[in-house]
């Protein structure tokens, strides 16, 4: 979900793009709905406003002639799929990144009707129909003629998903005998739109609107210090089980979460030789930590939980300068600074009903893990630019630079292993959560109850911009979003999709799942 393009280039790139090597688009933020605020914890009778996540689309066509969707861009799946017209979303008008007639496309073709059905992590989140051949196009690229996507009759999402994770994460079961088919990113290697299974990702900060990836290339305006690689890290699909001899998830290795508080005071809230492999997802809005790790910051803040993993805190806290420091890959890797002001979002309590600051209750923007993953999704990667290379089962890292959409300096990834812009490697080693560890929860968090949620008591310094009380988050609303919340529509998607062994595939990642966040 996320993504877009500079002005300067915007003009010339359809066109240039395709000759270029690479395929820069942009990524624009939208509020997602939340379905499960309806599912609030029981003994919590106070009224929740929508707390809305936001998910990160890009346009594609798909048809002949071309038909205009708006697409999840989710590096957490690997399947591209749209909602068909005649889909109960898109039969209730719910349908925002646009509805595909089939009817209107001379190149549609089934090729198993009635076999694609893809789960992403939120509880009922899955979407089903036909697989299908057909003509897509990004960015005005040169189409990719017969590419398998999934058209769905059926499902729980709004609009479609890209996943531009590993062939080896697709949907099962799928029209390739073997399991995997030729994804988009392959078509775009083989195609010569770019050189190697390799882009850039941007979101860019929460108060702006566009942000892009680049298919095929590094942009230097958009982060500043090193540029670091991390390896991968082989992942199992479920706590417990044998990794895959391959990485086919982003999991990379987290070996620091620390708080920064007003003063510049640094609290470190990971355990010694913390080595955590944490998947990057664009396709899950929040960040989903450990529950230990998770326990001290919303101690810290005097975080309430309000249910469906939902973490609230005052929303003047956004106005802090306090920050979350994450760092990879041990002593030598990149560490990501994250200001609160891009992780707390979505007012979840109105000021009515927040006894304790007048700026009412926000979204503290991470919880605990689900599906046994740690998850890294857009509360960090606003702040992060990161390259993911497939074919080298490496990303590299940086601090992004904030408001930089309309500039950009491309260098085009070639073929072989280097990455503009990237010097060294960090290459310690991380492991997943174990099942005892995936199965804990956080404890110690006070639960709200009774019609009001009365603030917590911080210990961390948060200085006095905390307690403001014209304070207020970024307006998170705006952007296409303006729908969200309607009964029964979801959001979400994302999420790493494992894929489960069994008949229909499965599941998935992170997504959704968890209130409004993540989704979208
Ligand atoms: C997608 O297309 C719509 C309609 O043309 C346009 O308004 C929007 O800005 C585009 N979004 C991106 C991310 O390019
Ligand atoms: C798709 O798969 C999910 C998870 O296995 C299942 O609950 C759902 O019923 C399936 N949908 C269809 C249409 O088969
Ligand atoms: C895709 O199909 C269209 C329409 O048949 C054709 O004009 C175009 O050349 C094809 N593209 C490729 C790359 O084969
Ligand atoms: C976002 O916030 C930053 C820092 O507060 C500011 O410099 C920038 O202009 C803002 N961008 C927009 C689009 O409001
Ligand atoms: C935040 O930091 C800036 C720059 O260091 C400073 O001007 C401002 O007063 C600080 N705000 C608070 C609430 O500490
Ligand atoms: C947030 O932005 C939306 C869309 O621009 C606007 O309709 C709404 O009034 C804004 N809300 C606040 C509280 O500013």
């Amino acid at each position: 979900m996320t993504l877009h393009m500079l002005p300067l280039l915007a003009a010339a790139a359809p066109l240039a793009a395709a000759s270029a090597g690479y395929i820069h688009l942009d990524v624009s933020k939208q509020a997602a709905s939340n379905p499960s605020l309806a599912r609030r914890q029981q003994d919590f009778q106070a009224s929740l406003t929508q707390a809305n996540g936001l998910e990160y689309l890009v346009n594609i066509t798909v048809g002949t002639p071309p038909q205009n969707l708006a697409v999840t861009l989710d590096t957490g799946s690997s399947d591209l799929w749209i909602p068909s017209i005649s889909s109960k979303p898109c039969r209730e008008g719910q349908c925002d990144g646009g509805e595909f007639v089939p009817s209107q496309s001379s190149s549609y073709n089934i090729i198993d009707e009635g076999g694609f059905n893809i789960t992403y992590a939120g509880p009922g989140d899955s979407d089903s129909g036909n697989w299908v051949e057909e003509s897509v196009s990004v960015s005005g690229s040169k189409t990719i003629n017969n590419t398998i996507i999934g058209v769905a009759l059926q499902g729980a999402d709004q609009h479609g998903v890209m996943g531009i994770g590993y062939d080896t994460n697709e949907a099962q079961p799928n029209p390739s005998p073997d399991g995997s088919y030729p994804s988009m990113l392959d078509h775009m290697v083989s195609q010569g739109l770019i050189n190697r299974r390799a882009y850039s990702l941007y979101l860019n900060d929460l108060n702006e609107t566009t942000g892009s990836v680049c298919f095929g290339c590094v942009d230097s305006t958009k982060y500043t210090g090193d540029l670091i690689a991390l390896p991968l890290q082989q992942s199992a699909r479920y706590p417990g089980e044998p990794a895959n001899p391959t990485p086919s998830v982003f999991y990379v290795t987290l070996t620091g979460v620390s708080f920064i508080d007003s003063t510049g005071a640094e609290t470190t809230l990971s355990s010694e030789g913390y080595a955590q492999s944490v998947v990057l997802d664009s396709g899950t809005s929040e960040v989903l930590l450990n529950n230990y790790i998770l326990t001290g910051l919303a101690n810290g803040l005097g975080a309430v939980y309000v249910g469906e993993e939902n973490y609230v805190v005052p929303c003047s806290y956004s106005n802090t300068n306090a920050s979350i420091r994450y760092t990879f890959g041990g002593e030598d890797g990149p560490s990501v600074v994250v200001p609160l002001s891009e992780v707390i979002y979505g007012q979840l309590v109105p000021p009515r009903d927040f006894a304790g600051h007048s700026s009412g209750g926000c979204n503290m923007g991470v919880s605990g893990p689900i599906e046994g993953q740690v998850i890294l999704g857009d509360t960090f990667l606003r702040n992060a630019y990161v390259v993911f290379d497939l074919d080298n089962y490496q990303v590299a890292i940086a601090q992004a630079r904030g408001g930089q959409a309309s500039i950009s300096s491309l260098q085009v990834i070639s073929t072989g292993t280097e990455l503009p812009g990237v010097s060294s490697t960090a290459t310690a080693a991380g492991t997943q959560l174990n099942e005892e560890e995936a199965s804990a929860t956080a404890i110690g968090i006070p639960e709200a109850t009774g019609n009001t949620v009365t603030a917590g008591t911080p210990t961390f310094q948060l200085g006095a911009s905390a307690t403001a009380s014209n304070a207020s988050p970024s307006n998170t609303s705006s952007g296409t979003g303006s729908d969200s919340g309607s009964p029964g529509s979801s959001s979400s998607s994302g999420l790493a999709a494992f894929i489960t062994p069994g008949p229909q595939a499965a599941f998935l990642g992170a997504a959704g799942a968890v209130a409004g966040a993540f989704l979208m």
